[in-house]
């Protein structure tokens, strides 16, 4: 997958997306992640990229044509007839982004990924890009590269070989809208506190049983929006799976 990243602090994406996981599956060659100035696009003598909101207001905006320049630029590759980049504009405004929206985004061959800075990016810019306005959390940040780290580490994790295959299949937050049970690893006792005696029964029923109860128990108190969505969904497989069983026994 390729992730374009257009940002007026390339380096800050590197500094994040250069290390760890994603920084190995970028050398392997499984992700190509690349960072753009805005600024190199730019066809001001002084290479300025921002201007005075029109109308008044405080503070400066993102002018469009260095963003449409540079846009122009990093899908030059892209011929006519063939589909255009997924493009994300990262935005306090957007929609809060999700695990959906990650498996969502793993899916495209390729994403454009805007940074907006100072007040803001003019309109035409997000709309001639028909940019999907992306926002991660209710909280804003000085500039939308932190953003778009996060969502391309979100989505790059998805993609397959990035990830240990061991780790992939592991449950974990979020899959059937409920949060990951506590883990525990050696020392057996720290400070006074032991590891639950069930996950060292070798019981495996049991402890599947646990981490169940235990997802169930954190999801409802620290998330009853993602409890509400799992237990409506487990009534109804509930439901379908009593509904079988009747039609099994008055067909025998
Ligand atoms: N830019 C500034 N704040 C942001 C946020 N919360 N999400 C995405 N981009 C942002």
């Amino acid at each position: 997958m390729r992730i374009d990243i257009m940002t007026l602090f390339p380096a800050q994406i590197e500094s994040v997306l250069g290390e760890s996981i994603i920084g190995r599956a970028r050398q392997a060659g499984l992700l190509d992640i690349r960072a753009y100035n805005i600024r190199d696009y730019s066809e001001d003598k002084h290479r300025r990229v921002d201007d005075t909101p029109c109308g008044g207001g405080r503070g400066m905006l993102m002018a469009a044509p260095p963003i449409i320049n540079c846009y122009n630029a990093v899908t030059a590759d892209i011929s006519e007839g063939d589909a255009k980049p997924k493009v994300l504009y990262m935005s306090p405004r957007g929609k809060t982004f999700t695990q959906e929206d990650a498996k969502r985004f793993a899916l495209e061959q390729r994403l454009v990924i805007l940074c907006g800075h100072y007040e803001g990016v003019d309109q035409r810019a997000i709309d001639i890009l028909e940019a999907e306005e992306i926002s991660i959390g209710d909280y804003v940040l000085t500039g939308g590269e932190l953003a778009a780290c996060i969502i391309s580490d979100a989505v790059g994790r998805l993609i397959p070989g990035v990830l240990p295959e061991a780790v992939c299949h592991e449950k974990e937050s979020f899959e059937d809208d409920l949060l990951e049970y506590p883990q525990y690893t050696r020392p057996i006792e720290f400070m006074g506190q032991k590891v639950p005696d069930v996950l060292l029964s070798g019981h495996h029923a049991n402890i599947e049983k646990w981490r169940l109860e235990e997802s169930e128990k954190l999801t409802e108190a620290r998330r009853p929006d993602l409890y509400s969505k799992y237990y409506e969904r487990k009534m109804a497989a509930e439901a379908a799976k009593k509904k079988r069983k009747r039609r099994k026994t008055t067909e025998q």
